[in-house]
C-alpha cells in the first residue's frame, strides 16, 4: 500500500517580550537603521526567565492541535527540531510527548540548526509513508536568546525565540503534485563550512553550552546559492516551474537572503512569506512561524502550491514541496 502525508494543521507560539532594535542600541553599539537596512529585522521575541524550549514547543504543538480539530491520543511519533534542547538529554520531544499525556508511539529531536524542521518534516513524512506512524506532530522550537553572546553587536542583533508546529496525517496512496499533501522533500549537508556558523561549546568539547559564532558574509553566500539550487530540484524533480507555486514558506534569516534568493529563482517577491522584521532569525522555529502566520492571516488557503526551504548550520539546507 502506498501512502502520503497530509499538513492538517498548524499553529506556533512566540514569548510575550518582544526586544525593539532600540533596545539592543542601548546595549551594544548598533542602531536601529543599521540592523534594518543589513537585515530587514525591527524586533524580536526572548523568551522569559525560566522559559524553555520545551514550554515554546508545547504551546505551539497545542495550537496546531486545536487548529487541526485532532486530539492528542491520536499522535504516534513527535519530530522536535531544535538546537537549543532544555537538556543535553533526554530529547525535548519527550518531554512534549509527557505534558500531551501520551506515553505510546515515538518521540524525538533532530538537529539541523536552521534547516531542523524541513529535516524534521522530511522524517516524520517518509515514516509515515513507510506506514510506521499515522499521526505526527513536527515542531521546530528554539530559544537562541540563550546561546546568544549578547556583547557581540554582529550576532546578537539576528536572533529570536519562539515555536511552530504542524500535525502530519498518513492517506491512502502515493504523493501527487495535483493533490493535497507533503510531495516531495530534499535534504542536503556539507560538514566542510563548520567554521562559518558554530556553537563554541557543547557537552563532548568544552563542557559548557557556549556561544553562537558566524561568519556572516560567508553565510550569506552560501546560502543564496544552496537555496535556489535546493528550491530548483524540488521544482524539477515535480515537473513544474516556479510559476505554478504559490507561496514560498523560507527560513527567516534576513530580508536581504529572500529578496536575493528570489531574484535567482526569478519569483515574484510578492509570493515570498516573510515574518523576518517581526520574529527574526528563530532558526528550526522560522518556516513553521511563518507558515502559521500567512494561513492565519488568510494568504495561504487550501489547495495551494507551497515551497518551504531553509538553510542553516552545518552547512545544512533542504525544501519541501508541499499542496497545502
Ligand atoms: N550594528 C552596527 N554595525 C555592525 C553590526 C551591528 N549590529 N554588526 C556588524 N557591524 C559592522 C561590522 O563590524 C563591520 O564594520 P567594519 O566595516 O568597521 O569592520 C560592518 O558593520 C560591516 O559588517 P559586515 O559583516 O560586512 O556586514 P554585512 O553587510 O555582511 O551584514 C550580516 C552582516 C547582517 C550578518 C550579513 O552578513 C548576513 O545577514 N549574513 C547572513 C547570516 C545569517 O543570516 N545567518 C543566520 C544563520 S544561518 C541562516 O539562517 C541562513
Amino acid at each position: 500500500m502506498a501512502y502520503h502525508s497530509v499538513i492538517v494543521g498548524c499553529g506556533s507560539y512566540l514569548p510575550a517580550r518582544v526586544v525593539e532594535n532600540q533596545e539592543l542600541a542601548a546595549k551594544v553599539d548598533t542602531s536601529d537603521e543599521w540592523i534594518i537596512e543589513r537585515t530587514g529585522i525591527r524586533r524580536r521575541h526572548i523568551a522569559a526567565e525560566g522559559e524553555t524550549t520545551c514550554d515554546l514547543a508545547y504551546a505551539a504543538a497545542s495550537a496546531a492541535l486545536q487548529n487541526a480539530g485532532v486530539k492528542p491520543e491520536a499522535i504516534d511519533l513527535i519530530v522536535l527540531a531544535t538546537a537549543t534542547p532544555d537538556h543535553t538529554f533526554p530529547a525535548t520531544a519527550t518531554q512534549v510527548q509527557a505534558r500531551l499525556g501520551l506515553t505510546h508511539g515515538a518521540a524525538f529531536d533532530v538537529h539541523a540548526v536552521c534547516s531542523g524542521f524541513i529535516y524534521a518534516l522530511a522524517v516524520a513524512d517518509n515514516f509515515l509513508k513507510a506506514g510506521q506512524a499515522k499521526t505526527a506532530l513536527v515542531i521546530g522550537a528554539e530559544t537562541f536568546s540563550r546561546i546568544l553572546d549578547w556583547k557581540d553587536r554582529s550576532t546578537c542583533v539576528l536572533f529570536g525565540d519562539g515555536a511552530g508546529a504542524v500535525l502530519l496525517e498518513r492517506q491512502d496512496g502515493a504523493p501527487d503534485v495535483r493533490s493535497q499533501g507533503v510531495i516531495s522533500t530534499h535534504l542536503h549537508s556539507d560538514g566542510r563550512y563548520k567554521d562559518h556558523l558554530f556553537v563554541d561549546g557543547g557537552p563532548s568539547s568544552t563542557q559548557s553550552t557556549g556561544y553562537l559564532r558566524m561568519a556572516g558574509k560567508e553565510v550569506f553566500k552560501h546560502a543564496v546559492t544552496n537555496l535556489a539550487g535546493v528550491v530548483n530540484e524540488a521544482l524539477s524533480a515535480n515537473n513544474i516551474s516556479a510559476a505554478e507555486v504559490d507561496w514560498v514558506v523560507p527560513h527567516q534569516a534576513n530580508q536581504r537572503i529572500l529578496d536575493a534568493t528570489a531574484r535567482k529563482l526569478q519569483l515574484d517577491p510578492g509570493r515570498v512569506i516573510s515574518t523576518v522584521a517581526n520574529h527574526a532569525n528563530t532558526s528550526a522555529a522560522s518556516v513553521p512561524l511563518a507558515l502559521a502566520t500567512a494561513v492565519g492571516d488568510g494568504r495561504i488557503q487550501r489547495g495551494q502550491l507551497l515551497i518551504l526551504e531553509a538553510m542553516g548550520g552545518g552547512f545544512t539546507w533542504g525544501a519541501g514541496l508541499v499542496r497545502w
